[in-house]
């Protein structure tokens, strides 16, 4: 498996990418019903602006495919950031989750971000645990119902945790 920075050229692996992604994965990501990604959210998701975001894919190196995707979108200030992640539905369960949010924080650590942010829906037991157990404080969203807000201060964070 390759982690590497998106790349424009990556927006033809998606239509494969998320053939594999449930709908219920889709709304734990996107937070709304959505049976299929439109083309213009794949345009949207590609189009980073890198001085101000980041997006790490995770390919398999024999088959090319894309397996996942994290992303991390600074805020107007620069100090901080919100991540989302998505993976492959069947890929779920065996770490990759994992393996990303630590490349993701290394990142962020690398980049001198102070926290990485992210929301998460209350029902999402899988990422709010991954989440403690990588040292996220987690609060109730203050804006929206029924969402969590989990938050790592990046000063906090153990270098073993983004030691490769
Ligand atoms: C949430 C999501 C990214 C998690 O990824 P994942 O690959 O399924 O999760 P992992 O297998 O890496 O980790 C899950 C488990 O392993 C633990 N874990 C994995 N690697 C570990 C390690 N090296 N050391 C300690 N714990 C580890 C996690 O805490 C968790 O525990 P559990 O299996 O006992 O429940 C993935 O399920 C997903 O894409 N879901 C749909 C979209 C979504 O919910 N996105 C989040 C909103 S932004």
């Amino acid at each position: 498996m390759l982690l590497r920075p998106l790349r424009l050229e990556d927006a033809a692996l998606y239509p494969d990418f998320l053939k594999e992604v449930t709908a219920e994965d889709l709304r734990l990501r996107f937070f709304a019903t959505m049976h299929e990604v439109s083309p213009e959210l794949i345009d949207k998701l590609i189009h980073y602006d890198p001085a101000h975001a980041m997006a790490f894919i995770a390919i398999e190196e024999e088959s090319g495919r894309m397996l996942g995707v994290v992303r991390l979108h600074d805020d107007a200030g620069g100090e901080n950031a919100e991540f989302a992640i998505l993976l492959r539905s069947h890929l779920k369960g065996h770490g990759l989750g994992w393996l990303m949010m630590k490349h993701m924080i290394a990142y962020a650590k690398e980049k001198g971000l102070k926290s990485v942010r992210g929301q998460v829906l209350a029902e999402n037991r899988t990422m709010l645990l991954m989440c403690g157990e990588l040292g996220f404080h987690t609060i109730d969203d203050p804006g929206e119902r029924g969402v969590k807000q989990v938050t790592l201060p990046l000063d906090e964070v153990s270098p073993l945790l983004t030691s490769p």
